[in-house]
């Protein structure tokens, strides 16, 4: 099977490298190579590969910024994601794409399955949707489309690599407590889009997290918990629940946006580790880099 990765070297792009079946050829560009937002280009390097699957791991990311970016966020979420999705048709290929919890609005306070209604309350979320929409328009069954959630790896931006060098330098760090979500490894994500791979009739929009729940707040306290236990921090500052309306952030999100991964699960034969088991293991990874 021939795979070509888009966004490489982001946190989900890292770790679908780093967890390729043997069975998979991959060619793997980061932006400097494979830039969404320039359609000839993806469309020329697409040919040139000809791969039996695409999987975009690139993406605008950047929650709080794409408020004041909205044409950016859009160019790469929405427009660069159609790109990909009409070169991977043109050749013949299947394309999984990565999506989010927050294409919902939170109210509906239970979670949320693939077909529940979708109302995202910020300008990522609405292109993270109309992404979804470009590659499933372009490719119906030949598509995937993984939302996922809380994503954070062992480097790049995230909230646990964010927590851990604020622990480190502050005597109080102030964490959102209101927000119920579940924090994902970048690891667990790959090995379900490694699974998809490998599920040729599996389409449509399916839902991926590792286990259980928490808000923002309990994260932080299970970071501070694990890292101390781990001797990440020698010092390590308290952590204070604020509520989302005191923490005022940019973007609005989502109270409640666990997503309901049961199907997935049944379908791909695979159970997540339980969120902060996940989250010890990663932070082994630091202890050992
Ligand atoms: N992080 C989360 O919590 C989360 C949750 C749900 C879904 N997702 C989705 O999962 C996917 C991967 O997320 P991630 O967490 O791995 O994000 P990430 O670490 O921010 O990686 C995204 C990658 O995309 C690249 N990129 C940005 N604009 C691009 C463009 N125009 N062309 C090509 N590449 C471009 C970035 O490069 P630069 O660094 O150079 O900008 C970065 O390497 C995204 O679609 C995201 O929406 C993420």
């Amino acid at each position: 099977m021939r795979v070509l990765i888009a966004g490489a070297d982001g946190q989900i792009g890292r770790a679908l490298i780093s967890g390729a079946p043997p069975h998979a050829q991959v060619r793997a560009l980061g932006r400097a190579r494979l830039d969404l937002t320039h359609p000839a280009e993806v469309a020329g390097i697409v040919r040139e590969i000809r791969p039996d699957l695409v999987v975009n791991a690139a993406g605008y990311t950047a929650v709080d910024r794409a408020e004041t970016e909205p044409e950016t966020a859009c160019a790469v979420n929405q427009e660069g994601t159609g790109h990909l999705a009409g070169a991977a048709l043109e050749v013949g290929a299947r394309m999984i794409h990565f999506s989010t919890d927050y294409v919902f609005d939170g109210n509906q306070g239970r979670p949320y399955l693939p077909d529940d209604r979708t109302n995202p309350l910020n300008v990522y979320g609405i292109t993270k949707l109309a992404g979804e929409g470009a590659v499933l328009g372009a490719l119906g069954e030949r598509a995937a489309v993984i939302r996922t959630a809380w994503v954070y790896a062992a480097g790049g931006h995230n909230f646990v690599c964010t927590m851990l060098r604020l622990l480190g330098e502050r005597e109080r760090v102030t964490v959102v407590s209101d927000q119920i979500g579940t924090p994902t490894s970048a690891a667990s994500v790959a090995r379900a889009a490694w699974a998809v791979a490998d599920s040729a009739d599996l389409h449509g929009i399916v839902h991926w997290t590792d286990g259980g729940v928490a808000s923002w707040y309990d994260f932080a306290v299970a970071i501070r918990e694990e890292a101390l236990e781990a001797g990440l921090l020698a010092h390590a500052a308290e952590v204070l629940p604020i509520s989302t309306e005191a923490f005022a952030a940019h973007a609005r999100r989502p109270r409640y946006s666990v997503l309901d991964c049961s199907a997935t699960q049944g379908r791909l034969g695979m159970v997540p580790d339980h969120w902060r088991v996940a989250l010890a293991r990663t932070l082994r990874e630091l202890v050992h880099a």
